[in-house]
């Protein structure tokens, strides 16, 4: 491996949403790392996130599709570590179109894995999400020994993409980790998942569509902190292991509806409860045990700071969103919502 201050590091999804926060968070803690961000710019891919970076001589922004082997491999060529972010991610949109999640988490993940090892690369970390266990009911926390239970199309093809990984390091000798991470808020998220889409309804003075009443319960991490989990596996996890990564911050979703609505100033009359999401897993819930007592890691943003810097963020870049809400998106929205009020 180069030596340990010319790391380069292949990101796929940099232009993501955590891709991104990642990026800034290691271009600002490891100014000699060289970055790579491949990312094919889908809807959820944001350049402008990336502006104060785009002319650092450390960067590099390569526009390529992770299902395509003739793209991945001369961007991939020469680079120490694989952090793969890339993905279809929200859980709506795979329920009305499976294929497309099929096609990208697992079949551009199965690429990825199969480049990686023929260029000898020396570690691929994938990131993954808690979904991939299920749902919980009122007790219990997933570990790292609770099994796969996917019960929506974008849980399953994650869980496809993480067995596939673990493949790669018992068959082929691959040098992976992995990390399942939980619902993860902060600056640049795409205004479709639930705190971005909440504040920027409300900032816009429109109500907020609830799902249900509001009593699935998600556990919440800041993205600055799942960034430092990453780097901490990065820099002292142990090849073939996996990490589960929490933020300590269970909510339901109405606790979290309430703490918007006071943010802004808004009252109940903004809520919309609508039709509930089809197969809404009910609680998740993380022990993050492993990676405390391994890595000495634990989450350091209090949820309702986390949250009002967030919601702050959100406030002060309408720019950001409010081309997002105008554009491809809008059609997205409209037919998501045609038939569920
Ligand atoms: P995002 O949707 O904001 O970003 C995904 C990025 O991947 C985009 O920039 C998109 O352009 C890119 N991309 C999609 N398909 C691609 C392809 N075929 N080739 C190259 N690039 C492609 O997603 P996110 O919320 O930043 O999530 C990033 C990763 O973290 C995903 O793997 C997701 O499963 C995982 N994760 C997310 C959360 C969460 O709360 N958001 C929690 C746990 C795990
Ligand atoms: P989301 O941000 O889509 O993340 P995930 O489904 O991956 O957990 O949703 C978070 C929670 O918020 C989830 O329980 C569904 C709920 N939700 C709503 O009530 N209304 C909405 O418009 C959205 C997008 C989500």
């Amino acid at each position: 491996m180069t030596k340990n201050n010319k790391i380069k590091i292949f990101i796929t999804g940099g232009a993501g949403f955590i891709g991104t926060n990642f990026i800034l968070y290691m271009m600002k803690k490891y100014p000699d790392y060289q970055i790579i961000n491949f990312d094919s710019l889908t809807y959820a891919g944001n350049l402008n996130n990336l502006k104060s970076i785009e002319n650092n001589p450390k960067y590099k922004f390569i526009k390529g599709d992770i299902c395509n082997p003739g793209e991945v491999k001369p961007a991939m060529t020469g680079c120490d570590w694989i952090v793969h972010f890339a993905a279809e991610s929200h859980v709506d949109r795979s329920i009305m179109d499976p294929d497309t999640f099929v096609k990208t988490n697992i079949l551009g993940t199965n690429v990825l894995l199969r480049v990686a090892k023929e260029l000898e690369i020396k570690r691929f970390h994938h990131i993954s999400t808690d979904e991939v266990f299920g749902e919980l009911g009122n007790e219990g926390k997933f570990t790292e020994k609770t099994p796969y239970d996917p019960r929506s199309p974008y849980s399953a093809s994650k869980a496809a993409a993480d067995h596939l990984v673990r493949v790669y390091f018992h068959t082929f000798g691959l040098p992976i980790t992995i990390s399942n991470c939980s619902n993860n808020y902060g600056p640049y998220q795409f205004p479709e998942k639930f705190i971005p889409l909440f504040a920027s309804n409300l900032i816009e003075n429109q109500k907020v569509p609830l799902y249900g009443e509001g009593l699935n319960i998600r556990d919440w991490i800041h993205v600055d902190d799942h960034s430092s989990a990453l780097d901490l596996i990065l820099h002292k996890g142990k090849i073939g292991e996996t990490y589960c990564v929490g933020g300590d911050a269970e909510k339901t979703n109405l606790e979290i509806t309430n703490l918007i609505l006071k943010y802004f100033k808004k009252g109940d009359e903004m809520i919309e409860k609508v039709a509930d999401r089809a197969g809404h897993d009910f609680r998740y819930a993380i022990d993050f045990s492993k990676i405390k007592k391994e890595l000495g890691w634990s989450p350091k943003v209090n949820f309702e700071k986390g949250l009002a810097e967030t919601l702050k963020w959100y406030q002060d870049n309408q720019d950001w969103w409010k081309k997002i809400k105008s554009g491809e998106y809008k059609k997205y929205y409209e037919e998501q919502y045609k038939n569920r009020s």
